[in-house]
């Protein structure tokens, strides 16, 4: 099986940062306003007028990035609505250097992941309803999007992927994949190919070439490498509330506890989560993205040893089906849900009993302490059978999912 050494860093990342940015944040009722509420272009193209980030947008929100411990942010270039973030060099003058602002805003987003250490990926639409060419002659439709693909590859500097997404729209054409990736490869050797197989057909493998499966919205689930000729990395993306690009009324929006359960599920499956957010027409975020991810930063922050390198190992454990371990060499971390918050029965409904938990280790265990404040976790060992007494948490915190380490 064919290994390569970009597939395993980018699973190294475990979590990332998702934008859905363009003229659309302008209209603010998400990225596929206008298709969906057919939107004629005359109505729709106003927003080029308004659309100015402000100056330090993409230094921002690569701060907020870092701050939620995302390692890598995968930026809309283009979607589905045909409007580039990146200067086209001619191409078509849909284009950030065209609208209000005049600048190109990859060239910033850029600048702002490479001062920082993070890393950037360019998502791309492969469906276009602007371009005549994608309706009207498909051949020549594609050597437009080889080209706007091309200047993605050569204008930027290394860059860490490619996200594609759209070819579900016309799944019997000949998309010439080969051709596509193929132009990746030459210039982008190492970056990461990946294209969004959708909500229909999650985590289904396809082109040879392609580097990472797709997962969507709280759904992972353990990718069989049995028959691949090479190794292939997963991603799950997944939105706050109900909309990819900026709905100023999507009050919709789940929990942290619950982006807190969804990054350790994709972890448990090897999967890496890319979170989305979608910036206001300045390239702001809402003030409850903001906070959702500086909190979640804090609970990564609390756990970052246990998120990154550790990878499934197949041991089963027993108590709760939530539960499950991750390993790295000879460390091992047991990831515990469900546990409740102890205290006077008058503030907290939780109980004060311990919750045990088994599993099989041959190892033997040195040392096994909480990741959050490095105390020890009661546990007891006979022969393999391992079994770990938690306790509730103690009044003062509720950490939703608690990671313990394990020293063999
Ligand atoms: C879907 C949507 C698209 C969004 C993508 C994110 O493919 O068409 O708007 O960018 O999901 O995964």
């Amino acid at each position: 099986m064919i290994v390569n050494e970009y597939v395993k860093q980018f699973e190294k990342h475990g979590f990332g940062m998702f934008v859905h940015f363009g003229i659309y944040s302008v209209h603010g009722k998400g990225e596929w306003a206008k298709h969906t509420l057919a939107i004629p272009d005359e109505e729709y193209d106003k927003a080029l007028k308004e659309f100015c980030p402000k100056a330090d947008w993409a230094k921002e929100l690569v701060a907020t990035a870092k701050a939620a411990g995302c390692k890598y942010i995968t930026l809309t270039t283009r979607h589905h609505d045909g409007f580039s973030l990146y200067d086209t060099l001619g191409l078509n003058d849909y284009d950030a250097p065209h609208s209000a602002c005049g600048r190109d805003l990859v060239r910033e987003f850029v600048d702002a992941c490479n001062a920082e250490g993070i890393v950037p990926f360019f998502y791309h639409t492969l469906l276009d309803w602007r371009e005549e060419s994608y309706r009207t002659d498909f051949k020549k439709y594609l050597a437009y999007l080889r080209r706007s693909i091309e200047i993605l590859c050569t204008q930027y500097g290394k860059i860490g992927g490619l996200w594609f997404d759209g070819m579900w729209e016309k799944p019997d054409e000949d998309w010439e994949e080969d051709a596509l990736y193929g132009l990746i490869r030459k210039y982008q050797p190492e970056a990461m190919i990946i294209n969004n197989t959708g909500l229909s057909a999650l985590g289904a493998l396809g082109h040879i070439e392609l580097d990472s499966v797709t997962f969507e919205r709280g759904n992972p689930s353990p990718i069989n490498l049995a028959d691949s000729p090479k190794y292939i990395a997963s991603e799950m993306c997944e939105i706050f509330a109900d909309h990819w690009g900026y709905a100023a009324r999507d009050f919709n929006y789940k929990s942290l506890a619950q982006m807190i359960r969804e990054l350790c599920l994709c972890r448990r499956y090897g999967s890496n989560m890319l979170l989305n957010v979608g910036p206001m027409a300045n390239g702001e975020l809402r003030l409850l993205d903001k906070a959702m991810l500086r909190t979640l930063g804090e609970w990564v922050a609390l756990h970052e040893e246990a998120l990154r390198l550790p990878r499934p190992c197949g041991i089963e454990v027993q108590g709760d089906r939530d539960d499950f371990l991750l390993q790295n060499g000879a460390e091992y971390y047991l990831f515990r849900h469900n546990l409740p918050m102890a205290a006077d029965p008058n503030v907290a409904i939780g109980d004060s009993k311990g919750y045990q938990t088994e599993f099989r280790m041959p190892e033997k265990i040195r040392s096994m302490t909480w990741l959050d404040d490095g105390s020890a976790v009661k546990f007891t060992q006979d022969g393999d059978k391992v079994t770990v007494y938690s306790e509730p948490f103690r009044y003062g915190g509720s950490l939703v999912v608690r990671i313990a380490k394990i020293s063999t």
